[in-house]
């Protein structure tokens, strides 16, 4: 099969299309006939050395595949199905034309989704959903979702506005009608009020201490800006780095959350997409061959939405 792998870390020119043979399912694993895989920043992370898999080089690529089922397991889904889902952490293994996943991990493509577009929902979808779960949002709750134009963010506004929160969210000035799109209550423009995390992340701000839980999409100064933004008792959630206990405030909880599978979820995910709940945004759909560049465009950090790959 042909698959996208590298075989020491470092920039975009150490990925390599390359024959190798089809992974073999252990155990509760199915077999899925990739017909696009999802873009993460973890996947050129992962490229870069910063997120490391101890097995030997050559290592696999990406997390997100959409696909057709070619081997299954008693009570997994049916041969020939077209699913969708998230390998586990930390062995990459989607950017290649058949990948192994658990069978808890995958679920039935949205019925509205092309193969592209359902590549672009699990790992940032899940994380989305596992971060409003961890930071207990429910109908009511104040929402900040920094990054909201982003893969992760317009998944988190969509979710948290389904659950009946009141949802802020930041991005650059050319995304603000986007975010309004997508149903955001208050698009706040990044660039006001000073640059890091826009005028929600200016100390003083009509926004200190305005929110019940802050999604922390970007990390270092955005994150050290969040602390202020959330009244007592409220949650901070951070996706791309650990709590920085030196910027900690009292009663604030605050926590990182890491995506894990989950099947499950992605089936809940799927009906509020086939509900027409949820948009599912794709900048740019690329061949396989072009790897390289999408790494490159999402280093980046302008995404809308997802970047994916096709096979
Ligand atoms: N812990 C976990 O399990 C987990 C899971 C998923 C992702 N992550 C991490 O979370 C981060 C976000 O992931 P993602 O997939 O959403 O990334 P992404 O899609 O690449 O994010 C791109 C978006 O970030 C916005 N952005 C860039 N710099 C910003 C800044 N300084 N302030 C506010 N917005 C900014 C851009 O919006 P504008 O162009 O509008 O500014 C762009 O739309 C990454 O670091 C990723 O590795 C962690």
């Amino acid at each position: 099969m042909r698959a996208v792998v590298f075989s020491r870390y470092g920039d975009e020119s150490v990925l390599e299309l390359v024959r190798r043979p089809a992974p073999a399912p252990a155990d509760g694993e199915v077999l899925v006939e990739v017909r696009a895989a999802g873009v993460n920043p973890v996947d050129w992370k992962h490229r870069e050395g910063a997120v490391r898999a101890d097995r030997p080089f050559p290592l696999g690529m990406g997390w997100d595949v959409a696909g057709v089922v070619r081997a299954t397991v008693p009570g997994g889904p049916a041969v020939g199905e077209d699913v969708y889902g998230m390998l586990p952490l930390p062995y990459g293994g989607a950017y290649q034309e058949l990948a192994v996943l658990p069978a808890s991990a995958v679920a039935p493509m949205p019925a509205r989704l092309t193969y592209a577009q359902a590549a672009a929902v699990p790992l940032a979808a899940l994380t989305a959903w596992q971060a409003l779960e961890a930071a207990g949002a429910r109908s009511g709750t104040r929402v900040l979702v920094h990054a909201g134009a982003g893969g992760v963010g317009h998944f988190a506004v969509q979710f948290a506005r389904h659950l009946g929160a009141r949802v802020s969210a930041t991005a650059s000035a050319r995304n603000l009608d986007f975010l309004r799109r997508l149903g955001v209550d208050e698009p706040i423009d990044r660039a006001a009020g000073g640059g890091t995390a826009g005028s929600a992340g200016a100390a003083g701000s009509a926004y200190e201490g305005a929110f019940d839980v802050v999604l922390d999409t970007v990390g270092g100064p955005v994150q050290h800006a969040s602390w202020r933004l959330l009244r007592p008792g409220g949650t901070l959630v951070t996706l791309p780095e650990p709590v920085d206990e030196a910027h900690r405030l009292p009663g604030v909880t605050a926590r990182r959350v890491i995506v894990t599978p989950d099947g499950e979820a992605l089936r809940r995910i799927g009906a509020l997409v086939d509900a027409g709940a949820v948009h599912v945004e794709v900048q740019s759909a690329l061949p396989l061959e072009q790897a390289a560049e999408a790494h490159r465009v999402s280093r980046e950090g302008r995404v809308r939405g997802k970047l994916v790959l096709t096979l």
